[in-house]
């Protein structure tokens, strides 16, 4: 998934003969699944039609003060759509566009929106090879940049004057592709990995039943996403779920059994900056595992039942710096338990689960949690979705790592 997904761009578009490129980033902005809103200057418009970019970006183009198609309607304001964008591109910037941006003029809607702007404001420059090379737009360039606003290279190639050199605008996938690179690299939990379990363990009594539980591995898996759309290298270890991870910074490692699955752990464990154990990992299972189908006889059957290891307590024993956070599930004495199991389990965090609130649970969409630190302060959250309790365990790794 691309690190655009969900992004709120804004695009502005001045007027060059690259402006035609225009409809082909907006389209892979997009299908990356972020947001599109275009302004236009006026000039641009004789490139590229306003049409066809509300058409690809799904929303109406931006190009004066005032709305044209409702005349009832208020005028365009550019502090709005400067305070909506998680990121502006201007592109086509062209030498009269980025000459403007640097004296502050603001004689038309995207360069008033431009001074507006509180979000990374990216330029992508269009223009001829003399022009290109110019004094005048070499110093715009570096007045750009030392604005904090961060430039996308021309390209080389043919040019609308026929001639050939430095000035073409970057391709669209180009453009994309730097976005992507940028945002990545500042992404907070960028170079930390992270191990997660999640999902049941089914405990093998013959060839063809288990012992198991009714987790979905939700959880675990929402821990997973945020962590690697927050830039973590994942590790998620899972036992059998229906839940499908489709981040390409998650490594699946999928498991059957408690022993498969503390097995998996320990392979990664050490490399890791923090561990969550999200999953319901079997306390017990069948001391003797029937080498053939159990036949059904007349009498009672009675499986003996070993305990099995406790992974995140083994975890918590060879910790060295990992930050290890804990799930407990209880029903009665829920904080005295919670906060045995830090100390017992050596944990730096424990998300305590209450089985009597309501909306909690497995198979549920929402979990009602409390925090207990290794310090035992408490913090007992509101009844929240599962990727908003996610969200607060990966802030609790970011908070702990100052990121
Ligand atoms: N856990 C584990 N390995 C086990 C059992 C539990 O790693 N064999 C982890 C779970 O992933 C969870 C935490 O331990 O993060 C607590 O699980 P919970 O079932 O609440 O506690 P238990 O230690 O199993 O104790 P009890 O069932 O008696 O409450």
């Amino acid at each position: 998934m691309s690190v655009l997904s969900g992004k709120k761009i804004l695009l502005g578009i001045s007027g060059g003969i690259a402006a035609y490129k225009t409809a082909s980033l907006v389209r892979l902005f997009i299908k990356a699944g972020a947001q599109v809103q275009v302004i236009m200057t006026p000039a641009s418009k004789d490139f590229v039609t306003p049409l066809t970019l509300s058409t690809l970006s799904k929303n109406p183009v931006h190009s004066s003060f005032f709305n044209e198609e409702d005349e009832n309607a208020v005028w365009n304001n550019h502090v709005d759509l400067a305070l909506w964008a998680d990121l502006f591109l201007i592109a086509p910037a062209t030498a009269n566009t980025l000459s403007k941006m640097v004296s502050g003029n603001s004689d038309n809607l995207l360069l008033a929106t431009y001074l507006s702007a509180k979000c990374q404001v990216y330029f992508a420059p269009a223009m001829d090879l003399d022009m290109y090379k110019h004094p005048s737009t070499l110093s715009s360039f570096n007045a750009l940049q030392s604005f904090g606003n961060i430039m996308i290279p021309a390209e080389s190639g043919e040019l609308a004057s026929g001639l050939s050199g430095e000035g073409r605008m970057a391709e669209p996938e180009n453009i994309v592709a730097f976005l992507e690179a940028d945002l990545e690299s500042k992404l907070p939990l960028r170079g930390k990995k992270i191990l997660i379990t999640a999902g049941p363990t089914y405990e093998p009594i013959d060839p063809v039943r288990f012992i198991g539980n009714h987790s979905t591995g939700k959880m675990g898996f929402d821990i997973a996403k945020v962590a690697a759309d927050e830039g973590a290298e994942v590790v998620l270890v899972t036992g059998p779920t229906h839940s499908k991870m489709t981040h390409s910074s998650v490594k699946v490692v999928n498991v059957t059994s408690s022993e498969e699955m503390y097995h998996a752990c320990h392979e990664y464990f050490d490399d890791v900056d923090a561990a969550v154990a999200a999953a319901a990992v079997a306390d017990y299972r069948p001391k003797y595992v029937a080498p053939q189908k159990i036949k059904k006889s007349d009498s009672n059957l009675t499986l003996e039942l070993e305990k099995t290891k406790d992974i995140l307590s083994s975890l918590g024993e060879k910790k060295k710096n990992q930050f290890l956070i804990g799930f407990a599930l209880e029903t009665e004495n829920e904080i005295e338990n919670a906060k045995l199991k830090i100390k017992k389990k050596n944990l730096d965090l424990i998300v305590l689960n209450s089985l009597n609130d309501e909306g909690a649970g497995f198979g549920k969409p929402t979990n009602k949690v409390t925090f207990i630190d290794k310090d035992f302060n408490e913090v007992p959250l509101e009844l929240k979705t599962k990727e908003e309790v996610a969200q607060d365990i990966i802030n609790k790794i970011k908070t702990h790592y100052n990121v």
